[in-house]
């Protein structure tokens, strides 16, 4: 070796040195976020305080195209082999050990709707988040005006809602749409058909129309990069496509961002003409997006990249009116969506590990939890508990666009009727929310995933996160896993005590 080459490799090293700690994430120790600070944890005056449910998860079968779905798998029996938590395209988990009118009916909450409300408002909840089924207003693409035994049945709910003092939090897309509209159209279909936004808009304008003047809290998407990702990348939810690349699904994530736009518009206008309060956003699955192995640079690059592309691509846009997807060339202007958001929904579950692959560096690959450790907590999908990287994304989130915050979305699968798990999971998480409202975060609402057990999509049933169990059984019978007096304990003191704390840390 020459003197130039060992000058050259420590130049190397030292620049790599350097350049480690900024360009990628590095794995964090902390667990939980430390602070000297004893309980009680007190939220703020006026905090909400809900649990969250999504139609296609817990209403009887409509024509979505879930429902075409979940109808083929049944037919072809993909029932996967793999193990927990490990989705297999184009299969539903267990999917054929429950009978029809279960596969049906999902949670039976059509015809519970009553009693679980009365139950989310037992929890000293004061909101309720649902979605509404786009196919349940126009089941068909002929449907002109929306089909009024789909209005009557979320008046119905929302009836429920203000009987039980429960505000309502409304998503109008919650991964399904019309089974129509995924047939093909002039050889495109879905979002990427040319009449895509129309018939957004007809759907969004006839839910404004209908419960415009009883709703002020709106989500205009639910996690629209985990959609595209498994809709369009990891073929496991429709229309269970396996493309190549980002750059392949810029043309979906386009539509959806001016379908955002178009929803905030049309309820704001609504808001402005009647005189009505309105606070419309979205709701973006974080995780903490850490490198598998900590010493390797590209792990700890990729992992930076996918955290990008993941979480921030999608609202960046929205915040500036430019539209940059990481790993692919595009940048984009879309002068429409810029700022349209009053707030920003945080869904969080935990910490996913990022392996690279140095030959396809967007062949990456994803842990749910680290095997080679034997401590990490893990639910039981095998996803790695964090509530430290929760505190790390609400200040993120906050750093970037100062925007109010809403946890749309947090909990984890834990099938036990005493679930240690879930009560742990519950009290860490909120402790982080309260050190981060302590360190200036506006956030305004915490929403549970979710008030009971439901279908979880790929998972099936088989995936368990409800306060409250579902017996598929035996009717749908509900009963309250242990999590749920806690949760209620906490919601009814806008704080954690003390007690609560040590007992369950
Ligand atoms: C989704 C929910 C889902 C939950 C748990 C979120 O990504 O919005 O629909 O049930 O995660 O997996």
């Amino acid at each position: 070796m020459t003197l130039a080459t060992i000058i050259l490799v420590m130049i190397t090293l030292l620049a790599l040195f350097w350049v480690l700690p900024v360009t990628g994430k590095t794995r964090k120790k902390k667990y939980i976020t430390p602070s000297d600070e004893p309980g009680p944890y007190v939220f703020p005056a006026g905090f909400l305080w809900g649990t969250a449910t999504a139609a296609q998860q817990i209403e009887s079968a409509q024509k979505t195209d879930w429902t075409a779905f979940e109808k083929k798998v049944y037919k072809e029996k993909k029932f996967s082999s793999r193990g927990p938590g490990e989705a297999e395209p184009g299969h539903i988990h267990e999917w054929g050990s429950y009978k029809a009118a279960v596969r049906r009916d999902k949670t039976g909450f059509d015809k519970l709707y009553t009693k679980d409300l009365k139950a989310a408002a037992s929890l000293d909840n004061n909101t309720f988040r649902f979605s509404i089924c786009w196919a349940r207003l126009f089941p068909t693409e002929k449907t002109e005006k929306p089909d009024p035994a789909g209005l009557a049945y979320y008046r119905k709910i929302l009836n429920a809602c203000d009987k039980n003092g429960l505000i309502p939090s409304v998503t109008l897309f919650h991964f399904s749409s019309p089974e129509w509209f995924f047939k093909e159209k002039d050889g495109k279909r879905g979002w990427e058909r040319d009449d895509a936004l129309e018939h957004f808009e007809r759907f969004v304008r006839a839910v404004v129309k209908a419960f415009g003047k009883r709703v002020e809290h709106w989500c205009t998407l639910n996690e629209p990069m985990v959609y595209v990702f498994n809709g369009y990348l990891e073929g496991i939810f429709p229309p269970n496509e396996k493309r190549s690349s980002p750059a392949e699904v810029v043309d979906v994530v386009k539509t959806l961002l001016k379908a955002h736009a178009l929803a905030y518009r049309i309820i704001h206008e609504n808001a402005e003409k009647n005189n009505l309060k309105a606070e419309v956003g979205l709701t973006k699955h974080t995780r903490a997006f850490e490198p598998y192995r900590n010493t390797h640079l590209l792990d700890r690059v990729t992992a930076a990249i996918v955290e990008k592309n993941f979480i921030y691509d999608f609202i960046d846009a929205i915040n500036t009116g430019v539209f940059r997807f990481s790993a692919t060339k595009i940048t984009e202007e879309i002068p429409e969506i810029k700022g349209t958001w009053d707030y920003i929904g945080i869904n969080y579950y935990g910490r996913f590990y990022i392996q690279s692959n140095l030959l396809k560096p967007a062949d990456f690959k994803l842990h749910m939890h680290d095997e080679k450790s034997s401590t990490e907590r893990v639910n039981d999908l095998n996803w790695a508990l964090y509530p430290h990287g929760f505190y790390e994304v609400l200040t993120e989130f906050d750093r970037r666009y100062g925007k109010p915050v809403y946890i749309l979305e947090n909990g984890t699968a834990d099938k036990e009727d005493d679930d240690l798990t879930r009560q742990h999971f519950l009290v860490t998480h909120l402790r982080e929310v309260y050190l981060a409202v302590k360190a200036g975060v506006d956030i305004r609402g915490y929403y549970h995933w979710a008030l009971f057990d439901n279908f979880e999509w790929a998972e099936g049933f088989t995936a368990r996160f409800g306060l409250y169990s579902v017996d598929y059984k035996n009717n749908f019978e509900r009963r309250p896993r242990l999590s749920a007096a806690l949760y209620r304990e906490i919601a009814g003191a806008n704080a954690i005590s003390e007690e609560i704390w040590q007992n369950h840390s």
